[in-house]
């Protein structure tokens, strides 16, 4: 998660037996370390494996290239598994696979998916309607119904808050699941004390979808600054978004104030400012717990409801 996934959050995950996933902007940009010595850090605090995001994003040269250095770094540091986002995964699986690596690759819907499969892609995650970050348009069920035919393992993500919420997704058919808010509301995350109550208070209601940080729906708590500023991109920001020719500059310059926003918005305690990024999965999340305690308690339901 940018700009969540501090080395620390990442590495409880995967010690309690979760996969911790690094976000490599988020590691270096928000948390300050190289990226290198960022995966050293964690492989210090555990031993167990780890993943990678890579946020594909072709309209910047110098931001592919980037994203390509840091796939070889972490492939010579020990990563096995990527989860690519929001463009086409190819490049990333072919680096990847021919190191005897696994990529998964997120899909809101078949179309995306589809990109995957013909890529080379392992598994799928699919981002629903009630997913944190850019979420999809999809509900659970109908996501998976649309993505199962391709045989496939695919992965929820979206609403999950509880262990309830966990066991009903790999009983719908899921392979597995993919939280992010969750993990945001627990002493491990750096994120403000006042943007964690945020989520534990939060109800599903309070959740909703702005333009305004990357000129594509986001979800994020309604606090006073998204109320303030309204949560749709101004008519000449779509007009622009639009262009064939300015979309993409439009995409970079929207991209980076919002890394900056986001950025500043993780650590300082101020909603009348900033955006907190949270999904319908705050339904479910009643207190700030350590990471460790909820991957076991997840996993532990879904034990005991399998053996049921
Ligand atoms: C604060 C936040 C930041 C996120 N950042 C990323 C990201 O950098 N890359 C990515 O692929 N997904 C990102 N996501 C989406 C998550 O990977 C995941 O799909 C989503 O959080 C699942 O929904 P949930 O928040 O209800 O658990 C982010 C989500 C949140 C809440």
């Amino acid at each position: 998660m940018y700009p969540c996934s501090n080395p620390e959050l990442v590495a409880a995950v995967s010690e309690a037996g979760g996969l911790g996933v690094v976000q490599p902007l988020s590691l270096t940009y928000v948390h300050g370390h190289g990226f290198r010595e960022g995966l050293r850090l964690i492989r210090r605090l555990t031993a167990k494996p780890i993943g990678m995001n890579a946020l594909i994003e072709s309209s910047s040269r110098a931001y592919r290239d980037r994203m390509e250095r840091w796939v070889a770094v972490a492939l010579e540091e020990g990563v096995r598994f990527f989860v690519t986002s929001l463009g086409d995964p190819r490049l990333v699986v072919e680096r990847v696979s021919s190191a005897g690596c696994v990529d998964y690759t997120a899909a809101t819907e078949r179309k995306w998916a589809d990109k995957g499969l013909a890529g080379g892609v392992r598994g799928l995650v699919a981002v629903n309607d009630r997913a944190g970050g850019h979420a999809g348009s999809r509900p659970a069920e109908a996501l998976l119904e649309e993505l199962l035919p391709l045989g496939l393992p695919v992965v929820c993500a979206g609403g999950i808050g509880s262990e309830a919420d966990f066991a009903r997704a790999l009983r719908m058919g899921y392979a597995g699941a993919q939280l992010g808010t969750r993990f945001i509301a627990t002493p491990e995350c750096r994120a403000s004390e006042a943007y964690k109550r945020g989520i534990v208070q939060a109800t599903e209601r309070d959740i909703v979808l702005t333009e305004r940080l990357t000129g594509v729906p986001v979800a994020v708590i309604d606090t006073p600054s998204v109320r303030r500023l309204g949560t749709t991109a101004g008519p000449i920001a779509r007009f622009l978004l639009r262009g064939r020719r300015t979309k993409r500059w439009m995409r970079t310059i929207y991209g980076l104030r919002s890394l900056w926003a986001l950025k500043r918005g993780l650590l300082r305690d101020s909603p009348e400012r900033d955006y907190w990024q949270a999904g319908k999965s705050v339904a479910g999340i009643d207190r700030i717990e350590q990471a460790a305690l909820i991957v076991r308690r997840f996993a532990a339901t879904w034990r005991d409801s399998a053996a049921a």
